[in-house]
């Protein structure tokens, strides 16, 4: 359950997404002008694992400005996007208008969605920085449950919360943060995960961490049934320094080695299908 805390603290960190879309939207890592043009800002293993959507309807919890969002519309789903940030609902809608789409936007912190939004959908989807955002993985795990029809599924593909072990400012692979912990963090940030260029205004932000454990097993106690669980050595960032470039949005190991998970990708479907 979540409690006056938790807001507070979910309200510090909308406030820094409602400054970051800005720099984000002009970075040259969300690259705007492309997608424009016509690119697909899905990732292939998200491509590849949810499988065709065109026809169907999809749901995209804390879907930021947009972009990912409008890449299933493009394969043809019907998408509705969801998240807290004004701006971030703002650039989308704006971005759906400039690109021709078909698409629903919805301003809305994820906890208060089932006041907002009384539907199911053939695939619930979230992606790549989600979770530390989220005070309460097991009641989030029930609301994107409870979005999934029946014969539908849950999707997420995300950073792996062993790689949040290491230093991400060190050369090497250097053991810096418990994996067992289980109390907010906060962070003074100067930066943005877009790239060095990318300078909002200092800022602070709350984040909670969750085991691999924790998500499996708040998805399974909400009534899903897991249909995979992979975990990945590369990721679509360069959460290390030491991390080379392996191909379009993608970052690996030096040498192709495969040293730790960098990301995780499950699916799990609506037992009642
Ligand atoms: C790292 S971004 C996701 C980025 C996305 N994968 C992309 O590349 O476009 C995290 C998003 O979660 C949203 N968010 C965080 N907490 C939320 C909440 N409680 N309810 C709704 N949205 C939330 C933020 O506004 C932000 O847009």
């Amino acid at each position: 359950m979540l409690n006056q805390d938790d807001r507070e603290k979910m309200d510090i960190n909308r406030r820094y997404w409602e400054d970051v879309v800005a720099v984000h939207a002009g970075s040259r890592f969300y690259d705007v002008p492309g997608f424009i043009a016509g690119e697909n800002r899905l990732d292939e293993l998200e491509r590849g694992e949810v499988g065709d959507v065109n026809g169907k309807s999809l749901l995209h919890l804390q879907c930021h400005f947009g972009l990912d969002t409008l890449s299933w519309a493009r394969l043809g789903a019907r998408v509705t996007g969801v998240d807290y940030s004004r701006e971030a609902v703002e650039t989308a809608r704006s971005l759906t208008r400039e690109c021709g789409l078909d698409a629903r936007f919805i301003q809305c912190n994820l906890y208060d969605l089932p006041g907002q939004l009384d539907e199911q959908f053939d695939v619930v989807f979230t992606s790549y920085g989600v979770l530390s955002w989220l005070p309460d993985i097991r009641a989030w795990a029930r609301i994107a449950a409870s979005y999934v029809k029946p014969g539908g599924f849950f999707y997420i593909a995300e950073f792996h919360p062993f790689a949040y072990v290491f230093n991400d400012e060190a050369d090497h692979l250097e053991y810096r943060y418990l994996y067992f912990n289980t109390q907010p963090t906060r962070w003074e940030m100067a930066g943005t995960y877009t790239g060095a260029e990318d300078k909002p205004e200092q800022h602070e932000d709350w984040e909670w961490a969750y085991r691999l454990g924790d998500v499996v097993t708040a998805l399974i106690d909400a009534g899903l049934r897991l249909e995979f669980l992979h975990e990945h050595p590369f990721t679509v960032y360069e959460q290390f320094p030491f991390l080379v470039k392996t191909g379009h949005m993608r970052w690996g190991f030096p040498g192709g080695t495969q040293l730790i998970p960098l990301m995780f990708s499950l699916k799990a479907g609506n037992a009642l299908g």
